[in-house]
């Protein structure tokens, strides 16, 4: 009898934590912020498409066995993010929150030179990836009746152009663009979507790019001015994720008076986060 009631408390109090799904959680930006929840109290879900990246993320955190999941999910495939919409649901019983994080950088080149390899590439990863996931994760809590999605945008979401990043930019913009159109079409529906802007972070995707400007040293100027490590960024839209209760909300880590005043520090003290093996984590 009284086994059966602890029992009983036991699955009720685990069915009323709140939980969140990462896409892309193995590395950076996404791993950051699945630490963060963990230390607000959720149930987290990390995923990625590679099965080392994803151990070693988790052999680098410490959770009590019951708050943490892991799910190879190669969000390229539509299937394996609706199987990560099952897993998690049938575990824990409700998803509260679901980011689509999963992203992939360009090789600097222009526009004529990229091969339909790395085109297919970037929008299957960077738009159908964050599409899909948007699509499961809306079908999912219109079902259970609540929960927030939240793509993370970057680079060309806001609509600027730089030579040798369009293909990129062009993956952002229209994440931007589909992740405003799902929440106009929510009106009411008493789900919430929004798009999360992380500003610059030094993680593998600039620091391992090879080829590209970001391993050249005016790129990596302007990141020890404007940029961070990902654990900052990853801790402030954390909480304005959790808190937020506004429908097509875009919630911005580096924000216009932030950066005047990076510009104005730099005079005075220089950073240089390229050295720091802290993205690595
Ligand atoms: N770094 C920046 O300056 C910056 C700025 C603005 C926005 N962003 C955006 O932030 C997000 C995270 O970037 P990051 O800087 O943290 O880069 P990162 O350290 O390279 O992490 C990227 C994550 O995406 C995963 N991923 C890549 N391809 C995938 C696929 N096909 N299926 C599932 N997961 C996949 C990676 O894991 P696996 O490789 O193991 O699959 C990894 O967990 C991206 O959407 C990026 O566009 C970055």
């Amino acid at each position: 009898m009284w086994n059966a009631l602890l029992a009983f408390l036991f699955i009720y109090i685990h069915s009323m934590m709140k939980t969140v799904v990462i896409t892309g959680s193995s590395k950076g930006f996404g791993l950051a912020m699945g630490k963060e929840f963990l230390n607000q109290g959720y149930h987290v879900a990390f995923s990625g498409s590679n099965a080392q990246n994803l151990n070693r993320a988790i052999s680098s955190i410490t959770f009590d066995g019951e708050k943490v999941a892991s799910v190879l999910c190669d969000v390229r495939n539509c299937g394996d993010l609706q199987n990560l919409w099952d897993m998690i649901f049938k575990k824990w019983g409700r998803i509260d929150l679901w980011i689509n994080n999963a992203g992939v950088a360009q090789k600097t080149e222009k526009l004529w030179h990229s091969s339909t390899v790395d085109v297919k590439n970037i929008f299957d990863t960077n738009l159908l990836g964050a599409f899909c996931g948007t699509q499961v994760a809306v079908n999912g809590m219109l079902k259970q009746g609540f929960g927030k999605v939240y793509n993370t945008v970057g680079f060309g979401s806001t609509g600027m152009t730089r030579t040798g990043l369009n293909l990129y930019g062009t993956s952002k913009h229209a994440v931007a663009h589909f992740t405003k159109a799902f929440a106009n079409e929510l009106k009411g529906a008493g789900i919430i979507v929004g798009t999360l802007q992380p500003g610059m972070m030094v993680t593998d995707f600039v620091n391992a790019a090879d080829g590209s400007i970001y391993n050249k040293s005016e790129v990596q100027n302007i990141y020890n001015i404007l940029g961070d490590l990902p654990d900052a960024p990853a801790k402030y839209l954390v909480k304005k994720m959790i808190h937020n209760n506004t429908n097509g909300k875009l919630l911005t880590w580096l924000s216009s008076s932030k950066v005047i005043f990076r510009f104005m520090k730099h005079l005075f003290v220089k950073r240089d986060l390229f050295k720091s093996d802290a993205h690595q984590k």
